[in-house]
């Protein structure tokens, strides 16, 4: 079909750009138990009692402290709860504690009205799973569902009402150290983990004490960050905005996630707190979400900062009248705004639905018929690190492990090696598993890859342990020495690298993503002693490692995998477990190629290596050094038999798609399916391929499973030139296989009706 035809055609399905808001998508509010009715007709009795003033104060999130001078301001907030001043807190926890502020609020205030009481529970509470990165690399959703549901039994356990998880931006910079706290470049994948999160944290019905309020956060494209520097400027096409960035929101919303948090910067030059449009009308009239906006820490009074607000007052009423609800710790809303609603400069219906909005909360919490049900000290006592708890990070951790490289099957390691070295300061460190974001995480309850490795092996093996450098400096001076005496006594060696936790995360971006001080070189002097090496990479980002990725016959990516890193690190290395997880995001040879990204648009020039003028660099190859999607496993598979359902469907029709996995190895192992779709021609550049199904499947040495697979109209939509949302005539591709390069290919044709 022409380009011409095809354009002629679009008018067959075309949706405005914020009716990606069709009806039908509405949010699926999860919860059971709650009478919509009932609670109206509650909410509606309560704010007719309230003054403007406690209607404000509702809005006001403050931040407990338990720090210095924390005292005075201890009491500063127990006086504004009396005064029904503050409708929540954030990091404040612990059943004693959390039960007397709730006392305070409940039997001191006028009106009596719980407190909602938040934190950030990202990747476990205080048993802490695999960061969201790590665990993105398992493509086990269920999974995620599952450690989510840990994270809010041990969270709900110690008081808490409100999770600000997750976190489901979309990033394809790996310089930024947010990466660490997402599912990484793909807008599919990241939506499917962020509805299990969102599941997880909420269950099905929110007024149990074990399930909390979920917050997709950070609303929106705060992955855009320019340069990869945290709270940077955000400028990006309204294309890229609504294809890559916002559905995982949406995901969430459909989902029934109950709260959404701004996002620190701006876009396209409209702060997210102060963004209307895509908070009113496309979070809320277009995809129907009915649950309250949090500022994010201070960024109502950040509007100043952009320049958008020229004093607090301006900025809250910006903040309000753009959506945000809840403002986190400026205490703008409740100390600048009653005036303004008394100048007229700002309409009380605005300020009171957001306060139904928090009051709605509450009520689907159960809060105002127990306000104490998440306070119970027997519960605190018995379900933090519970046991399976712990059996659930291991499992996670073991499934979220990426086997990059394996020459000559060096991995598995022999069970019983006669001696072995680890070296690397990392393999001994009980911090870094535990990841940026730790909750309540602890070290002492973190088992580390060298106890792991100690506990797996048998006495009879000799394991020399050498740091070989500092932490957190990575300074190898002076330690390298003994690291290569330990290695020339060894049979074998595993070198763990990487990061410490603090170098991802929030404010932690990095310029070169390489591995950091001394450790390369370090890296070459081991490799250069000619042992079997494995390279246990430990990081919260993708890195750089060309020189490792060329010359180790082995690399393992583990991340921070949360506190059974140890043993899910061990059973990999010594073959007990077949690693299975596949890298959710792109690895780039050099810092110099970010952005690099699978799902990238197609250009007039690919690069070519016999074409000067084509789109490559003089000093790098354009290829990563891993693709979006790349693992490789103990056992081998073999895709076949490609075919799809028809040969041509209408717009608007869904296509199946099938296929045959097989084991082709000795051992038995897990495969991530992947199943990615291209829109040959378009009115607008499309993306080369796009990830539209996938599945984990465990197959046994030789057996074969048959796959079948469904490619939505959806994802086969994309907004064209005018951002009307389009399903357009022509040939599409179907590509399936092991990762995003994957090249056992079908082609279809979408016809119009
Ligand atoms: C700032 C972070 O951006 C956000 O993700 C977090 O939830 C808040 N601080 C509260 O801790």
């Amino acid at each position: 079909m022409t380009l011409t035809r095809k354009i002629s055609l679009v008018t067959t399905l075309l949706y405005l750009l914020i009716s990606t808001a069709s009806p039908a998508r509405t949010q699926t509010v999860r919860e059971r138990g709650v009478d919509e009715g009932k609670m109206k007709v509650f909410v509606d009795d309560l704010l007719a009692k309230m003054t403007l003033e406690e209607k404000l104060g509702q809005l006001n999130q403050h931040r407990w402290s338990w720090g210095e001078n924390g005292d005075s301001i201890r009491q500063i907030y127990q006086k504004n709860v009396r005064d029904g001043q503050a409708g929540s807190f954030l990091g404040l926890q612990g059943v004693a504690y959390s039960a007397e502020i709730q006392r305070i609020a409940v039997e001191e205030s006028r009106l009596g009205i719980p407190l909602l009481l938040a934190q950030d529970v990202i990747h476990g509470w205080r048993t802490t799973f695999p960061t969201p990165l790590g665990e993105a690399s398992s493509w086990d959703p269920a999974l995620a569902e599952k450690t989510a549901r840990v994270a809010a039994v041990e969270a709900s356990a110690q008081g808490l009402h409100w999770t600000f998880a997750p976190m489901v931006d979309v990033a394809r910079d790996p310089r930024w150290g947010r990466i660490v706290e997402g599912a990484g470049e793909d807008p599919y994948l990241g939506g499917l983990l962020a509805a299990a999160r969102v599941r997880g944290f909420q269950g099905t019905d929110l007024s149990q004490p074990n399930t909390i309020l979920a917050c997709a956060k950070h609303f929106a494209a705060y992955g855009g960050a320019e340069a990869g520097r945290d709270y940077n400027i955000v400028d990006i096409s309204p294309r890229t905005l609504f294809e890559i960035y916002l559905p995982p929101f949406h995901r969430a919303v459909e989902a029934g996630v109950a709260t959404v948090m701004g996002a620190f910067n701006e876009v396209n030059g409209v702060p997210m707190h102060a963004n209307g449009y895509l908070i009113n009308e496309v979070l809320r009239n277009g995809w129907g979400f009915r649950g309250l906006v949090v500022s994010d820490y201070t960024a109502i009074m950040e509007l100043q900062r952009h320049g958008v607000a020229a004093t607090p007052a301006e900025a809250g009423i910006l903040g309000l009248t753009s959506g945000v609800d809840v403002d986190m710790v400026s205490e703008i809303y409740h100390l600048e705004l009653p005036q303004m609603v008394r100048e007229g400069r700002l309409s009380g219906a605005v300020v009171d639905q957001a306060a139904r909005r928090v009051l709605e909360a509450k009520y689907r919490l159960g809060l105002f018929e127990d306000p104490f049900r998440y306070h119970n000290a027997e519960r605190e006592k018995t379900l933090i690190l519970h046991p399976d708890h712990l059996q659930i990070a291991l499992e996670a951790a073991t499934k979220s492990i990426v086997l990059l490289k394996n020459d000559h099957g060096i991995l598995p390691l022999p069970p019983a090696p006669g001696s072995l070295a680890v070296i690397g300061a990392l393999a001994a460190d009980q911090d870094a598993p535990l990841g940026p974001w730790r909750g309540q995480g602890m070290a002492e309850d973190v088992v580390s890859v060298l106890s792991g490795i100690r506990e797996k092996l048998p006495q009879s093996t000799s394991v020399y342990y050498q740091p070989g450098y500092t932490l957190p400096e990575f300074a190898g001076e002076g330690l390298m020495e003994a690291a290569l005496q330990a290695v020339d006594q060894a049979e074998a060696v595993i070198l763990v690298v990487g990061e410490t936790a603090r170098m991802s995360g929030e404010a932690s971006n990095r310029t070169d993503i390489g591995l950091p001080g001394d450790q390369l070189a370090l890296a070459k002097a081991v490799l250069g002693r000619g042992k079997p090496t494995v390279v246990v990479l430990m990081n919260g980002r993708p890195l750089a490692i060309p020189w490792l990725a060329e010359n180790a016959p082995a690399i393992l990516e583990t991340w921070f995998l949360g506190v059974r890193m140890g043993p899910a690190v061990a059973k990999v290395l010594f073959g007990e477990e077949n690693p299975g997880g596949k890298l959710p995001v792109t690895f780039p040879r050099v810092t110099g190629q970010i952005p690099i990204y699978y799902n990238h648009r197609s250009t007039g020039r690919p690069p070519r290596e016999d074409d000067f003028f084509s789109s490559k660099y003089l000093d790098a190859h354009w290829t990563p050094q891993f693709p979006f999607g790349f693992g490789l496993s103990y056992t081998t598979f073999a895709y076949d038999g490609l075919a799809v359902d028809r040969e041509s469907i209408g717009v608007g029709e869904k296509m199946a798609v099938r296929f045959q996995v097989r084991n082709t190895g000795t051992r038995k192992g897990d495969e991530v399916v992947q199943c990615y779709l291209q829109d040959n021609v378009g009115s607008v550049t499309r993306p080369v391929r796009q990830l539209v199904a996938f599945e984990r499947i465990t197959l046994q040495p030789g057996e074969a499973k048959t796959m079948n697979f469904t490619i939505y109209p959806e994802q086969m939509s994309f907004y064209n030139s005018g951002m009307q949302k389009t399903i357009e005539p022509g040939q599409f591709t179907v590509f399936v296989g092991g990762s995003s390069t994957a090249e056992l290919s079908a082609g279809f044709e979408v016809v119009a009706n």
